[in-house]
């Protein structure tokens, strides 16, 4: 527990790319995080079993809706955090993964299209939550954003005009988020590291992730 869902309806807003971040920093902070790619494309998956340095990150992909419905509470309860990335265009295993989260994320890059598409990821999540009869916060992360420009401003400001849950963190247009997917580790250094270190902060004032170096209740339960 908690279970972290990254998700969003249009394709290439950074899903994979933020759920690899938080992932790793976590695991690099000494926290027993677990990574679920539920997209059959499976690349959060290949990064974390191929490309990754780190040893300790555990990596799951699974994207059989029926399999998952049972799979995503057993790795939930086996991890201090459970990072589960998802495909875009609504398919029924992100569903299935929104709907047993306890915070989804919704990454939206710049555009008139974009910000549309992520009211109606963040709109689906809050029906899920009354169906569920339960809450399921929802927030959304601004990505691929070209700092001090006009589109930058616009588009955050249509985000707040839409009524979207916006994220005090974002992430901007930079090279090393590309570099990332074929490279062993997150940027140590320089503005994505920032970026992301930001982010997992806001993310766990709104409790949505353990505190640095948080082992599973199962493990403390059989260490003691
Ligand atoms: N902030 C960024 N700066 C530069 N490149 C980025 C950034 N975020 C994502 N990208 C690049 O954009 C592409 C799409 O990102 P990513 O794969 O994370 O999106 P996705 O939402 O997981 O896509 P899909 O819906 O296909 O699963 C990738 O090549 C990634 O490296
Ligand atoms: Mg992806």
């Amino acid at each position: 527990m908690p279970v972290l869902t990254i998700a969003s309806r249009k394709g290439g807003t950074g899903k994979s790319t933020a759920s690899v971040a938080i992932a790793s920093m976590l695991d690099a902070e000494g926290v027993d995080v677990g990574l679920l790619d539920t997209d059959p494309n499976q690349g959060a998956y290949r990064w974390a079993t191929q490309k990754y340095g780190g040893t300790t990150l555990k990596a799951y992909a699974e994207s059989d809706t029926e399999k998952l419905a049972d799979l995503l509470p057993t790795l939930a309860a086996r991890h201090a955090v459970l990072i589960v990335d998802t495909a875009g265009f609504g398919n029924q295993a992100a569903t299935v993964a929104m709907a047993g989260a306890d915070g989804v994320l919704v990454p939206v890059t710049p555009g008139e299209g974009d910000v549309v598409e992520a009211g109606r990821t963040v709109g689906f999540v809050e029906g899920l939550a009354k169906m569920a009869r339960r809450p399921i916060p929802v927030r959304v992360l601004p990505n691929r954003l070209r700092r001090s420009t006009t589109l930058t401003k616009h588009v955050l400001a249509e985000m707040d005009a839409n009524g979207l849950p916006r994220l005090k963190a974002s992430l901007s247009e930079a090279v090393s988020y590309g570099e990332m997917s074929f490279s062993a580790a997150l940027p140590r250094t320089g503005t994505a590291a920032g970026e992301v270190e930001a982010l997992v902060a806001e993310l766990r004032e709104l409790r949505w992730l353990p505190e640095k170096g948080a082992t599973s209740s199962l493990r403390k339960e059989v260490k003691a």
